[in-house]
């Protein structure tokens, strides 16, 4: 152990995954995340149950992050924590318990900003990973944050200055997997599930509506209403509508998510003439996107950078980087 090394230990808790990591400066030495399955009955995350779940998961998932990374809590620098956004009762048990436990170990407090922190996941160092350099975006590049609860497209010309380009007027990309997953009656969250079925389906089989908006925002609410008409009629056809065609149903739905996506993203791209790419966000997992994202990439001249998927998820190790 270097003197001169800092060690953090970061907790998230924004949404509903409890997380704490332990970073010896940039490099990570553990990252454990706590999900919650209590949500999954209700289709959604249910608040009240999040933050009864965090005050259950915190201790026992920081007393884990420490285990792993194989250090004391004596000899921590700093303490690290989500400041938001995110739902406000489990924010404030991550920032309670941080605060308390800064003020018992006489150490600073640094709050991120969970989006700003997505974005700077390509940061996080691994000890088994030799070239960094190869994974991390050279600034500035353009970031496109889609996850359960945003879209956004942002320039980052450094650590802590970005500029938010365009973000959704109504719901996140996320939501639009999750909610149409439901109707189709898929278990929550649905993404995973539409990425799944899509491999089998015909992303041309159904035609859905793309919103017609000024700009670099985003919306996705009118696909959201496209989706579950479509299927409304349909089944007054025939019930078993959904069955018959559920490959083909999310092939086209993430067809048309990852082509509204993707508009919005090129045409910033060009018009700010940025080289350097990256996707953040728990939606980034999704195989359709990836692939279209490299594709433009590679079409392009362009860089791209994808992070790990555990690192694209809700994570502590991205809030860890980011302070
Ligand atoms: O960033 P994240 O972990 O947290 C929230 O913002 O809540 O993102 C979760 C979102 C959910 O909407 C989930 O359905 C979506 O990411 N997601 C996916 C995939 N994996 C996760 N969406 C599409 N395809 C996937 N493979």
């Amino acid at each position: 152990m270097n003197e001169k090394d800092t060690y953090i230990l970061a907790i998230e808790s924004s949404c509903d995954d409890t997380s704490a990591a332990v970073l010896r400066n940039k490099t990570l030495l553990s990252n454990v995340v706590a999900s919650q399955k209590v949500h999954e009955q209700y289709g959604g995350v249910v608040p009240e149950l999040a933050s009864r779940a965090h005050q259950q998961n915190i201790v026992p998932v920081v007393h884990e992050a420490l285990r792993q990374a194989g250090i004391n809590k004596n000899r921590l620098n700093v303490i690290a924590c989500t400041r938001g956004p995110g739902l406000m009762g489990s924010l404030l048990v991550g920032v309670s318990f941080a605060k308390g436990l800064a003020q018992s170990l006489g150490l600073p407090l640094i709050d991120v900003n969970h989006l700003q922190a997505h974005v700077l996941a390509n940061f996080i160092e691994e000890e088994n990973v030799e070239n960094h350099s190869s994974i991390q975006p050279s600034f500035p590049y353009l970031s496109l944050l889609v996850s359960g609860g945003n879209s956004q497209i942002i320039k980052v010309d450094s650590p802590s200055e970005m500029t938010l380009i365009g973000q959704t007027i109504d719901d996140a990309a996320g939501e639009a997997f999750d909610k149409c997953a439901k109707v189709m009656g898929l278990p929550y969250p649905g993404g995973p599930y539409i990425d799944k079925l899509a491999k089998e389906g015909n992303p041309q089989a159904f035609k859905l509506s793309k919103p017609n908006i000024a700009g670099y925002n985003y919306s996705f609410s009118g696909l959201k209403t496209s989706f579950l008409y479509l299927l409304r009629d349909k089944q007054k056809e025939n019930p078993d509508f959904v069955e018959e065609n559920k490959a083909d149903l999310c092939a086209s739905l993430q067809q048309t998510i990852v082509d509204i996506l993707m508009n919005k993203f090129q045409k910033a791209a060009n018009d700010f003439g940025i080289t350097e790419i990256a996707l953040a966000g728990g939606v980034s997992a999704n195989s359709g996107l990836r692939s279209t994202f490299a594709a433009f990439a590679k079409k392009t001249g362009r860089n791209s950078y994808i992070p790990k998927l555990a690192f694209t998820m809700d994570n502590a190790a991205m809030i860890g980087v980011a302070a």
